[in-house]
């Protein structure tokens, strides 16, 4: 039998071109669910998402992100933020981002990861206290092409070991 989980790592791909589709509220709440749900580290959910889907947003988005302009024509956009003051702010969102991609994924949603860290415009912007750091925005939309899924990776050996570094994994 097929394994969902893997089948939706071996497929997902950055997607930075979006459908106009609307995506419907329950999508976009499932999302926003995956990132409530995923575990961080002593169980202290040192986090805050922003569920983004005004046009106006959106675009204020594309402008403030340099390395995601194209957040403007997504259908949605979700801020991911974390506790300044938190040692694990960065590894727990980190682990939130990835779980609203797959979920995204999983219903035919594409997304990306943009930017890093330090986006305090658009924590000013968007209302979030001084006590967050803006990690990431992850836009979201049905992909505007059909995705290949052809993912560029260095060679398995090249980053995998067993028991020791540099012994293949059979
Ligand atoms: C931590 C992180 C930061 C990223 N930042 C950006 C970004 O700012 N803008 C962007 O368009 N893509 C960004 N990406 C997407 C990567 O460039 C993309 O996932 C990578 O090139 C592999 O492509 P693939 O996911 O389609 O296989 C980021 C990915 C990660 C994991």
């Amino acid at each position: 039998m097929a394994n969902q989980v893997f089948e939706a790592v071996r497929t997902v791909m950055a997607v930075r071109q979006y459908d106009d589709k609307e995506l419907p509220a329950d999508v976009v709440r499932r999302v926003a669910e995956a990132a409530h749900l995923t575990a961080s580290a002593s169980n202290l959910q040192p986090w805050h998402f922003v569920v983004v889907r005004e046009r106006d947003g959106l675009r204020k988005l594309g402008s403030m992100m340099r390395t995601g302009p194209y957040i403007a024509g997504a259908a949605a956009a979700v801020i991911v933020a974390y506790e300044k003051a938190s040692r694990f702010g960065v590894s727990d969102s980190s682990r939130a981002v990835q779980s609203m991609i797959l979920t995204a994924w999983g219903d035919g949603v594409g997304s990306n990861w943009t930017g890093f860290a330090g986006l305090d415009a658009v924590r000013q912007e968007f209302g979030l206290p001084d006590t967050y750091d803006v990690l990431a925005v992850v836009p979201l939309g049905y992909p505007q092409q059909k995705i290949i899924g052809k993912k560029k990776r260095k060679p398995f050996n090249e980053v995998v070991s067993a028991e020791r570094f540099g012994t293949p994994l059979a």
